[in-house]
């Protein structure tokens, strides 16, 4: 098929080469399990030679059954190739450096010996019965002239594939879209690409490279890899998919449970805004968004985050407008009044002005207690100051103004720390009122953070022993607390007055 491409996986092994990353054999079948699943072409299992487990684990994956073809990395020498074919791979992918300054100053070889060396590897793994693709590593920084030596002499040879590894990352969509035109001119066999992520271009000199005639693509899940990584594999399949019109037998839907499996088994991040995978990539809080998203999906978005098997996030936050609060609290079974809405709304820009990060967790917190609160036209008891003094060597102390029907009392207190002393001087201004006893106080900080929400649920009772509960929500605990208290008491007094 014209139009197809390959996709050859290595997160397993350039992927394993993320600086901190090692997996056991048990992790990369499970991950190999998973590529196959995804529907991969090639699974890079590792690099046999390395190690006793990596030749283990290469082992593993052959052995599995897999529908992939699994590949085991070699360096252009028989002791390599002797390790990865006793893992009875599907194929061998032979490497030899080529550029100037690796056979100058690393290896110290002339480009004969080079040449002499690539032959001997290839026709040695060709000999027996493997598929051999073949790689000559640091390809873009390589004289052109001799890379086109190498790819000839490596087609000759009985390479079934060639892959131009631009091992450290300094193509330009051009730039690559030139050279993989070059290397078409001289070889027939299909060309691959392998782009690391030096300079962020990974994922579009993969693309250039494929445009210029390459037919497979060397990609990692999430884009791990050596340095900066490599190209990433949810980034080039989406993209080939949707803006090249290519094909992959990748089902794009198992892309997120793929990233999160092996974000969960490397121990390796995924920035927020990653495309496609990151938590940001279907997020949605400005105001105007949300409503576009909330109205027609397409307005903001490029594609379904369903086709990637995720869903979309409408969040909170200063820039998230009424729409957005009001899905949210939908989402978690709340319908508050216009009224309430636009309380709701001016408490959470309030929050996110203050820098802190509101979390749909803190929305619904913060909506419950709001919710609760009546209308000023019905309050009885309405909060108009109050001041704390707490620390070392001062005895806790709160003064508070509250209005009574309309009326303005103050009283302080002291108490066993700010809290309680707001709580205390509350009960003594409402006193000829109600004489309520605080049955429970509980305390919940919503989200992590010494900024957190915190949520505070207060049950009372009076002297006739009706009781209510009633809760608060603030960043503050001794507001959280007296708003609860004070929402105990309005719905306590107004029930007592029906
Ligand atoms: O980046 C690179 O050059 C490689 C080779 C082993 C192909 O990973
Ligand atoms: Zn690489």
């Amino acid at each position: 098929m014209s139009n197809y491409v390959r996709i050859f996986d290595t997160t397993l092994r350039d992927g394993e080469q993320t600086p901190g990353v090692t997996l056991t054999p048990e992790q990369k079948l499970e991950i190999a399990v998973q590529l196959d699943r995804l529907g991969v072409d090639v699974i890079e299992a590792g690099f046999p030679a390395a190690s006793m487990g990596e030749m283990e684990a290469v082992k593993r994956v052959s052995e599995a059954g897999l529908r992939a073809e699994i590949c085991a990395l070699a360096r252009a020498v028989k002791e390599d190739i002797d390790a990865a074919m006793k893992c009875d791979p599907g194929s061998i992918h032979v490497f030899f450096s080529t550029s100037d300054v690796h056979l100058r100053s690393v290896l110290k070889i002339s480009y004969e010996e080079a040449l002499r060396r690539i032959e001997e590897a290839i026709d040695y793994t060709k000999a027996h019965g493997f598929i051999c693709e073949f790689s000559p590593m640091d390809a873009t920084r390589t004289n052109l002239d001799f890379l086109k030596r190498v790819c000839v002499l490596a087609e000759e040879t009985g390479a079934d594939r060639i892959n131009i590894p631009d091992t450290v990352g300094i193509m330009t969509p051009r730039s690559m879209h030139e050279l993989i035109s070059e290397i078409r001119g001289v070889v027939n066999v299909p060309i691959s690409v392998h782009c690391h992520n030096d300079f962020g271009l990974a994922v579009a000199n993969t693309l250039s490279g494929i445009e210029a005639g390459a037919v497979q693509a060397h990609v990692t899940m999430n884009g791990i890899g050596e340095r900066a990584g490599n190209a990433a594999l949810e980034e080039v399949v989406l993209a080939l998919h949707l803006l090249f019109g290519k094909k992959t037998k990748i089902d794009a839907s198992k892309i997120y449970a793929t990233s999160q499996i092996v974000r969960r088994l490397t121990g390796v991040p995924i920035q927020p805004h990653k495309p496609i995978v990151g938590d940001n990539a279907f997020a949605h809080e400005s105001g105007i968004h949300v409503r576009g998203v909330v109205m027609d999906p397409a307005s903001f978005e490029p594609f379904k985050p369903e086709l990637v098997g995720r869903v979309r996030k409408i969040v909170a936050g200063k820039h998230a407008g009424r729409h957005g609060i009001k899905t949210i609290l939908e989402e978690s079974g709340l319908t508050p009044t216009e009224q309430q809405l636009e309380k709701i709304v001016e408490r959470v820009k309030e929050l996110g002005d203050k820098g802190k990060a509101v979390t749909d967790t803190d929305v619904v917190a913060i909506a419950r207690s709001i919710m609760e609160t009546p209308p000023s036209e019905k309050k009885i008891l309405d909060l108009k100051e109050l001041a704390v003094m707490t620390g070392t060597g001062v005895i806790p102390t709160s003064s508070v103004r509250l209005s009574v029907r309309g009326k303005d009392y103050v009283a302080s207190e002291t108490g066993v720390g700010p809290v309680d002393a707001s709580l205390k001087a509350i009960q003594r201004i409402i006193q000829n009122l109600a004489r309520v006893n605080l049955k429970e106080f509980r305390i919940e900080a919503v989200t992590g953070g010494s900024d957190a929400v915190a949520e505070v649920i207060v049950k009372v009772e009076d002297e006739g022993g009706r009781m209510v509960s009633a809760r608060g929500a603030r960043e503050d605990i001794v507001m959280a607390s007296v708003e609860a208290m004070i929402n105990a008491l309005n719905k306590l007094l107004s029930e007592r007055a029906t």
